[in-house]
């Protein structure tokens, strides 16, 4: 795809799809991609881009944009953000547009030389409810700091009544323009809010307080479908970034030879047989993303993990850091643990749950396999914890 789409009457979308790509921070798996959404808006006097792409996407981001204006003539490139995936092919961009400014936040501008060395010279700096009037076409910037990063503002196309939110509202696919193309999008956006949202609640819910007085017909993320029924994801991040949950428990285990297992197996079936919604990860094989959307909504964690030389299973101790730097809205936890000749993941575990305010209700610890008397012991766990989770 070579050529831009205009979305809204002189508002264009010129990003890229990433279709390829399998994986972000080498942390969140891609399974369908994403997508670098650029937009350039044309006003009668003046034309804006607001953000950019991914190094190495630059030649394909100047074509579209050629198709739709001469970069030369371009007055503004609005940076909303500063990772590379948005902010990486600033300085091909200027280079092709000799008289544009970098319309960024102070932060933003720190960022910018460190990163891309933008010369001072070609930065203008916005406060919250600063605006551009590009003739017939107002953009207005909407500080929201930490939505995911310190810089990072939101662009409002005031007549069009279109947002750029950059990351906020993002989905993590290269499918789809817009948002009823995808079957099911809100899951990926759920999935994407919890693997890089989820930490900046309070932020969110800041941002979403100060957009409720804007009119907003079109979302246009920096990834994924654009939004054109805004209200469909203003619902979904109101709920998430208030931590609603749900009579739900994350169940999130490692076993070696069954024994952990076996007590996860017990305590899994017993939640459910006490009307709790219960979502199983073995976390040897776990994606990210899916671990962190089903967190957004959990109100307790089974950990199962059985000791390796003395602490937590590696891949157990990876899922209970991210939920101590995700910070999701649980309140429960309980741990299920198995060991050969001695313990120490009930230790370690403790220690890492301990400082996030999760209650830890109960653990169940068995040396060697487990017989009745320890799956009873999972078993009445489980319905302590289901006990809370639905009190
Ligand atoms: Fe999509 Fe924070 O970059």
């Amino acid at each position: 795809m070579t050529a831009g789409i205009e979305v809204r009457e002189g508002i264009y979308w010129v990003g890229v799809k990433d279709w390829a790509r399998r994986s972000f921070d080498g942390l969140i798996p891609l399974p369908h991609g994403t997508s670098y959404n650029a937009y350039l808006v044309r006003g009668a006097t003046k034309t804006a881009l607001v953000d950019t792409v991914n190094p190495g996407f630059e030649g394909e981001l100047l074509a579209k944009l050629t198709e739709v204006t001469d970069p030369a003539r371009l007055d503004y490139v609005i940076m909303n953000h500063a990772e590379p995936d948005h902010a990486g092919a600033l300085p091909a961009v200027l280079a092709a547009a000799p008289r544009a400014e970098v319309v960024l936040t102070a932060k933003g501008a720190e960022m910018a030389v460190r990163l891309y060395r933008v010369p001072e010279d070609r930065m203008r700096l916005v406060k919250d409810g600063d605006a551009l009037d590009l003739g017939g076409k107002t953009l207005q910037f909407v500080d929201a700091p930490f939505l995911h990063w310190p810089e990072t503002m939101f662009t409002y196309a005031v007549e069009d009544k279109v947002l750029f939110p950059c990351d906020f509202f993002g989905t993590h696919t290269a499918e789809g323009l817009y948002d009823d193309e995808v079957v099911d999008l809100t899951v990926r956006a759920q999935m994407y809010f919890g693997a890089i949202m989820m930490p900046f609640r309070k932020a969110g819910e800041r941002a979403l307080e100060k957009l409720s007085s804007l009119p907003i017909e079109l979302i246009a993320p920096s990834h994924g479908p654009l939004w054109r029924h805004p209200e469909r994801v203003l619902t979904l991040y109101r709920r998430r970034t208030a931590g609603e949950t749900l009579h739900k428990v994350v169940v999130a285990y490692v076993s070696m030879w069954g024994s952990t297992e076996r007590l996860v197996r017990v305590a899994a079936e017993a939640l459910l047989r006490q009307g709790v919604q219960v979502a199983v990860h073995e976390l040897a094989h776990v994606d990210v993303s899916d671990l962190a959307g089903e967190l957004v909504d959990a109100r307790a964690i089974v950990l199962g993990a059985p000791t390796v030389l003395g602490a937590l299973h590696p891949a157990a101790l990876n899922a209970a850091h991210l939920v101590r730097t995700l910070r999701p809205p649980l309140r429960y936890a309980a741990v299920l643990s198995s060991y050969g000749w001695g313990g120490g993941a009930l230790r370690q575990a403790g220690e890492i749950f301990g400082p996030t305010g999760i209650e830890v209700v109960g653990t169940v610890e068995v040396h060697g396999a487990p017989g009745p008397e320890d799956e009873a012991r999972a078993g009445a766990l489980a319905r302590t914890l289901a006990a809370k989770v639905t009190g």
